[in-house]
């Protein structure tokens, strides 16, 4: 079938069928690192490298350090929304079932606090609403169904497990549950739509993961997100505070361990499940 932008069904079996021919290892859990937390990447046991640039049909970060942070697409980069979700379907067609992501988020929720972690319990996809979800166009069924659901998008087992191992690690005073609302960004939100987000029911705010998590869901893989909650969202006029990208960055450096922690200890016990 023909696709715009390397995300068809023969392009992500290329895709895979040269990952699965240049390694031997068979890892049933994909992970996709956000801004500041790429640090995950130097926990993995007997890393393989692959360039994006030699991977056939994948698309080319515009990151510096995409590498470390493992290289999410953004929808801000300007890549067709398809493209930034087509690792997903590759992940799906390598034997993965389980995908972790993590994000920095904005926190919108007056009780968060920098530094704060929440899971995604749930989202709320605002390019959706304007026609821009990764699963427009035809649907192949050999990825999945028309008109997937996503009331059950952020799997309940894998969050239970996370409250567990936070827990068991500590973090119960800067750990949390709710709702992350993506824009397309790359500007930050004005005061007046972070009201507005966090009247809609939003706990955080931020530019990735959904899309993956939709694209996850609709090839099977069970899902579990994390933000970071990196600044708080300016929500009164007088306020001085202004969001900026190294402010995010830096919450990310300060948190990465903590964080890693987490990640590698539910992966764990996931292999031993
Ligand atoms: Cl405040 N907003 C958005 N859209 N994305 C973010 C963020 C804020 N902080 C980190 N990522």
């Amino acid at each position: 079938s023909e696709s715009l932008c390397g995300e068809s069904y023969e392009e992500c079996r290329a895709t895979a069928d040269w990952l699965l021919s240049n390694t031997q290892v068979r890892p049933t859990v994909g992970i996709v690192c956000g801004s500041g937390l790429g640090g995950l990447a130097e926990m993995l046991k007997d890393p393989q490298y692959f360039k994006y640039c030699d991977i056939p049909n994948f698309p080319q970060s515009t990151g510096m350090h995409s590498w470390y942070s493992h290289g999410r697409f953004h929808l801000y980069e300007g890549y067709p929304i398809q493209k930034i979700t087509m690792p997903m379907r590759v992940f799906k067609l390598i034997g993965v079932e389980t995908v972790f992501l993590t994000n920095a988020a904005g926190g919108l929720n007056q009780d968060y606090k920098v530094g704060d972690v929440m899971i995604m319990k749930d989202h709320i996809n605002m390019p959706g609403f304007a026609g821009n979800n990764p699963l427009v166009g035809p649907n192949d069924d050999r990825f999945g169904v028309r008109f997937p659901c996503m009331s059950d998008a952020y799997d309940r087992k894998l969050r239970q497990m996370a409250h567990d191992v936070a827990s068991e690690l500590g973090y119960n005073d800067f750990f949390r549950e709710g709702v992350y609302c993506v824009l397309g960004g790359p500007s930050f939100e004005t005061i007046a739509e972070c009201r507005m987000l966090l009247k809609l029911g939003a706990d955080a705010v931020g530019m990735s993961t959904v899309h993956e998590v939709i694209v996850a869901r609709h090839a099977g893989m069970r899902c579990f997100a994390l933000s970071l909650i990196s600044n708080r969202s300016v929500m009164d006029y007088d306020s001085q505070e202004k969001a900026n990208h190294e402010e995010v960055l830096e919450t990310g450096r300060q948190r990465a361990e903590q964080l890693e922690k987490l990640v590698t200890t539910m992966v764990a016990r996931l292999e031993h499940n």
